[in-house]
């Protein structure tokens, strides 16, 4: 890292100057450091959606938008999908190093003797509507896991931080799979501590009291590899919201909750449901031409979802890896879905249409993972909890790195004020 340059800054209007220096991390352009801007000029800076704005420094994930680049601690996303798997690649978001044999065993141990939820916590379902959304009551299971872990927690404890890092993801599939059962009245399942990770959260998904489950080990090797590909992606809306709500020193899994709600929304997370829904919506190929006029047109707010993003100006390299294990995933449990072939056509025809090359729009991370899902039997609802399980190891490495980082300060981003000039307050009768 080198903090040698220098911009210099003049506000002509008041002769006042800055000079701030430039910072550079290990990868990618360097920063400009505006800390000390507003003390010596009284500006702030104006960037709306934080386009031009690096919040924090972090060492877990890199991304290249342009080069259409993904690492996570450094391993190129492509090795990792790969040759990894979802709960060792959660070790090295938290660590920061792969773990050796020993190290692997432990940590799946751990995550393992921690995957049942305390038993009043199964009451909260009870509470919910039968068709709640799931990824509401996924929030508000996992902020009630404040009401359980909370007074003997102390966010400045490395030991109870990695407690809580471990609860929240064994925990995670746990509580997503009675969302999930709450929804269609099936009996929620307790985890099965023989089976390993992704397996054993399908079991809670899908076994009935009545019968054993045959599970296709095609579905949880697809499932773990689309874990891996939604672990962490550096400073987006839900992480952010994350490091936000964790900077004023609330309780990790408060701090979770409210990212699993940024999540939520059609521009992020939610957009996995909103393409499914969008895709059936079109329908067949043919109508494929007219969603395409629809997105191009200003007077309409109709967006192809699953297509875009803020940093990647070039494909998503998660995308890429999804795309074709679409095809493989699809063929192996032997399903056949027309959606599949509207996806292909609509992904065609905006890679050639001059508004998506302009503005560089390529399909995302979440374009093609709902026909996956939906091929493994997870219904459209669940599609977001499958991302916020994922996100949730993220998410934690996130709050983690938060808390070690020295001399961490509260989030507080200023305004431009645009509302009404100083006015005196005018009784009832003479307004
Ligand atoms: N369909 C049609 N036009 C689009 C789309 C789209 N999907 N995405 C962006 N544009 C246009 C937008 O109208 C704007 O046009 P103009 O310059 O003429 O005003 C231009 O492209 C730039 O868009 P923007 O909204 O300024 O870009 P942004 O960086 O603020 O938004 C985005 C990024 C992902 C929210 C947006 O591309 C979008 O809404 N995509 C659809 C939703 C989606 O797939 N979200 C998942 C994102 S990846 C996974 C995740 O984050 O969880």
């Amino acid at each position: 890292m080198s903090d040698s340059k220098i911009v210099k800054l003049l506000d002509e209007s008041s002769n006042r100057s800055s000079e701030l220096p430039l910072i550079s991390g290990t990868l990618g352009p360097a920063c400009i450091d505006i800390g000390t801007l507003y003390k010596d000029t009284g500006h702030f800076t104006y960037d709306p959606g934080y386009g031009s704005t690096a919040s924090t420094k972090s060492a877990i994930t890199y991304i290249d938008g342009d080069q259409g680049v993904l690492l996570y601690r450094g391993y190129p996303i492509e090795q990792l999908a790969e040759k990894s798997n979802f709960l060792e690649v959660s070790y090295l978001l938290l660590n920061g190093e792969l773990p050796n044999k020993t190290q692997f065993e432990g940590f799946e141990h751990e995550i393992t003797h921690h995957t049942m939820m305390h038993e009043a916590q199964k009451n909260f379902f009870q509470g919910f509507h039968h068709d709640a959304h799931p990824m509401a009551m996924l929030a508000a299971a996992v902020a009630s896991l404040s009401a359980f872990y909370h007074d003997d927690l102390d966010v400045e404890n490395p030991a109870d931080r990695k407690m809580a890092a471990i609860r929240l993801i064994a925990k995670m599939p746990t509580i997503a799979a009675a969302c999930f059962r709450y929804s269609i009245g099936w009996p929620v399942r307790y985890p099965r501590n023989n089976l390993e990770y992704v397996t054993r959260f399908l079991h809670m998904m899908f076994e009935v009291p009545s019968e054993p489950l045959t599970l296709n080990p095609v579905a949880a090797k697809a499932l773990d590899l689309l874990f891996i590909l939604h672990a962490d992606h550096e400073q987006n809306a839900s992480t952010s919201t994350v490091r936000l709500v964790g900077s004023t020193g609330a309780n990790p899994y408060a701090s979770i909750a409210a990212g699993i709600t940024a999540l939520w929304g059609p521009a992020h997370g939610g957009a996995n449901e909103a393409v499914l829904k969008q895709l059936e919506e079109i329908g067949t190929p043919d109508n494929v031409e007219k969603a395409v006029l629809r997105a191009k047109d200003k007077n309409d707010s109709f967006r192809l979802m699953g297509f875009g993003h803020r940093v990647y100006k070039n494909f998503d390299p998660r995308a890429k890896i999804i795309r074709e294990m679409c095809h493989k995933v699809l063929a192996e449990l032997g399903v056949n879905d027309p959606l599949l072939e509207v996806a292909m056509k609509l992904e065609e025809a905006a890679l050639k249409d001059d508004y998506f090359v302009e503005r560089k729009l390529y399909p995302n991370v979440d374009f093609y993972s709902g026909i996956i899902y939906k091929a493994l039997g997870i219904p459209t609802e669940m599609f977001t909890v499958m991302f916020a399980i994922a996100r949730t190891s993220g998410w934690i490495a996130h709050w983690i790195e938060q808390h070690e980082t020295p001399g961490s300060r509260i989030g507080r981003p200023r305004q431009i004020y645009t509302g009404a000039d100083v006015r005196d307050y005018t009784p009832t009768a003479k307004r």
